[in-house]
């Protein structure tokens, strides 16, 4: 069996406080991407195996993918450690780049496993929840509201099709980190619940622009070479342009100075209907 995990992207988000149970509150619109990670399952005689065809990528606990295959094995009763399917994953989502690569795997393979071991649709979205706040999300795909920590979903109307080009700093940022420098920065400098700047659509950015110059820059790239919207995706590192005409999106992107931007890609948004036919199969 062969499924889609596909990448997404923050239209925009607002980090509004923190809660008592030590996460922030958000508020966020996801938006899907056509760019995805392709998980293949196998049957097997053995104890369960994970590959990736990148060596950057754990494929050991680390790996949520592992989890979520331990996670799943659990809710379906079984004892001792998951076995008789080998994963392999085509990695195609730039790790540590706030485009959700590792919760769309995730979710990927908690519905894949969930079906083969027998674990209906809730037991999955529960599982989800607690591996990661944006796992919730690749149950949904499109474009949809997330509030609470980013988990509470409402679904919102699509928006008009996008060329998007995605710019992918020579660095990662992982999300706590990012929520550390956010609380930080905060701290000697309190934040009025207005956005830091208008044009400013991710909380994150001033923090994460603070520590990597880079991201400003290639907002103000993208923007400057015509994108609609222009943001750094989630904790970062990647950054992202919105074009309605794809000639364009491809011009803005091979105009980015590679020293700014090691990869660039360019993708387009999927409409909710697309996600479901194309993911959740
Ligand atoms: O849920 P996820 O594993 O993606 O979160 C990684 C870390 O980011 C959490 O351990 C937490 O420190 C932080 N986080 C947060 N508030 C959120 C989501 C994540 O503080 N809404």
């Amino acid at each position: 069996m062969r499924v889609r995990a596909f990448a997404k992207i923050n239209l925009s988000l607002r980090v509004l406080g923190m809660r008592p149970d030590g996460y922030h509150e958000l508020r966020t619109v996801f938006q899907s991407l056509a760019l995805h990670d392709t998980l293949t399952f196998e049957r097997s005689r053995e104890a369960l195996s994970l590959t990736c065809d990148d060596p950057a990528c754990p494929v050991d606990g680390r790996n949520l993918v592992w989890r979520a295959a331990v996670q799943v094995w659990r809710a379906a009763g079984k004892r001792r450690g998951p076995r008789g399917v080998r994963i392999h994953l085509v990695k195609r989502i730039p790790m540590q780049a706030g485009l959700g690569g590792g919760s769309s795997d995730a979710a990927a393979a908690i519905r894949a496993l969930g079906r083969w071991w027998g674990v209906n649709e809730a037991r999955q979205r529960e599982i989800g929840a607690r591996l990661g706040a944006d796992v919730p999300y690749f149950f949904e795909g499109g474009t949809v509201l997330g509030l609470d920590r980013g988990d509470l979903l409402f679904p919102l109307l699509d928006g008009p099709p996008s060329w998007v080009a995605v710019a992918v700093p020579p660095f990662g940022v992982s999300t706590a980190e990012a929520f550390r420098w956010l609380d930080a920065d905060s701290i000697r400098r309190p934040r009025t619940g207005r956005p830091t700047r208008a044009s400013c659509l991710n909380d994150f950015e001033p923090a994460v622009a603070a520590r990597h110059p880079e991201v400003a820059a290639l907002v103000r790239r993208l923007r400057r070479d015509g994108a609609s919207v222009a943001a750094m995706s989630g904790s970062g590192s990647a950054v992202f342009g919105l074009f309605a005409r794809r000639a364009d999106a491809l011009r803005a992107a091979q105009n980015l100075p590679r020293r700014l931007a090691g990869r660039v890609i360019v993708s387009r948004t999927i409409d909710r209907d697309a996600y479901r036919r194309l993911a959740c199969k």
